[in-house]
């Protein structure tokens, strides 16, 4: 499941830095650097992947596909929207690591523990960037917000089934 967000992610990062390459350049640096955070996410929990059961997420490509839509729709609401954006997901990331991380202490999964942490503060940053860029102030953002926190629960959720 955590291998299917990070699809997600890479691919929100993905498709705001087609836009911003175009119309915001100054925020590329940023994002490329998220960009290759997610990136490396998404290897930490393929090599998770492959040290276990070996298939797939069934949530991935819906998760690619929708962190797509999300990341191309916001950034074609600006720079405020990138951020909502960014703040959005990344919050509920955040909770949901900690989530995970009580829940594999108890279990004694080293192994997953690590992979867990060691993206911990990477998403804590993007989502500490999102806030400080003003990701959370605008209130006509506030359904941009809305919408793409319920889609990321909603997919944890059914990826956890
Ligand atoms: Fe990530
Ligand atoms: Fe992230």
């Amino acid at each position: 499941m955590n291998h299917a967000g990070e699809f997600g992610a890479v691919n929100i990062y993905r498709s705001q830095l087609f836009v911003a390459r175009i119309f915001m350049k100054d925020l590329i640096p940023l994002l490329e650097d998220f960009l290759s955070d997610e990136k490396r996410h998404l290897d930490v929990f393929w090599q998770e992947i492959q040290s276990r059961n070996g298939v797939k997420c069934k949530s991935y490509w819906l998760c690619g596909l929708g962190g797509y839509f999300m990341g191309f729709v916001s950034s074609l609401m600006g720079r405020r929207g990138i951020m909502a954006c960014t703040w959005a997901v990344e919050n509920v990331v955040v909770g949901h690591l900690h989530n995970q991380i009580d829940y594999l202490r108890k279990k004694d999964d080293l192994a997953a523990l690590q992979a867990v942490e060691s993206i911990l503060e990477d998403e804590q940053n993007h989502r500490d960037t999102g806030f400080e860029e003003g990701g959370t102030k605008n209130i006509l953002y506030q359904p941009l917000r809305f919408a793409i926190s319920s889609f990321t629960e909603g997919v944890i959720r059914f990826g956890m089934r």
